[in-house]
């Protein structure tokens, strides 16, 4: 079975992005960058939007990039192997667990996490709260207001754990299956 892990980065006010070509790492903290290659380290495999993928290109990290561009699932560039277009509108799920066997890391963009979310497919999530007041941007999820994330995953059957985790007051939200 694959193991699926959600995990973002967003200001008090729920915005993972102050626009949609914005760069987190311009206003995430370092301990939030640690945990991510953390993340990153122990999940083969990493699922995410388009613009996302385009924002942050890699030569070397397995993916696969939601689009609604292809109607195969195909490499993105016959040059780089392990990098695939997906499109879940005309793609079997199926397909997509033959490509990523094992643990997959989920990265956004909103339209990606409400796939997840309503798919029922997340194991586990990490949400990472920097003291940041953005007032608008790219939400995390397109349906939930940001303060109702906590109860909404507790009646999914989510268990929660918040930490501190430094001086300036940055949050980490770990939310597990029960
Ligand atoms: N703070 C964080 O942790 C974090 C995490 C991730 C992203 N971000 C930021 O968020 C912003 C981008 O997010 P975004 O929501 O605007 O865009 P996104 O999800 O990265 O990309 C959107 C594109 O992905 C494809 N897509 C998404 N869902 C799909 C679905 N269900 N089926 C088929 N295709 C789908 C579509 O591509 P086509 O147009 O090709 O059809 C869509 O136009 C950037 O600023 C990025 O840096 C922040």
């Amino acid at each position: 079975m694959i193991n699926y892990t959600l995990a973002f980065a967003c200001s008090q006010d729920g915005f993972i992005a102050r626009h949609s070509r914005d760069n987190p790492f311009e206003w995430t903290s370092k301990d939030d960058q640690i945990h991510l290659q953390n993340l990153i380290k122990n999940n083969e495999w990493q699922v995410m939007g388009r613009t996302t993928h385009e924002l942050n290109p890699n030569k070397t990290r397995k993916r696969i990039i939601f689009s609604r561009g292809t109607d195969e699932i195909k490499l993105i560039n016959p040059n780089i192997k392990n990098q695939y277009y997906f499109n879940p509108d005309l793609h079997q799920w199926e397909d997509f667990e033959r490509l990523c066997k094992d643990s997959v890391l989920i990265l956004g963009g909103t339209k990606v996490h409400d796939f997840f979310l309503y798919s029922k497919l997340i194991d586990s999530m990490y949400i990472t709260v920097e003291p940041l007041n953005f007032k608008e941007g790219v939400p995390a999820f397109s349906y939930i207001n940001f303060s109702d994330i906590i109860p909404f995953f507790k009646e999914q059957g989510f268990s929660s754990q918040e930490e501190i985790i430094n001086d300036k007051g940055t949050k980490l939200i770990n939310f597990k299956k029960i």
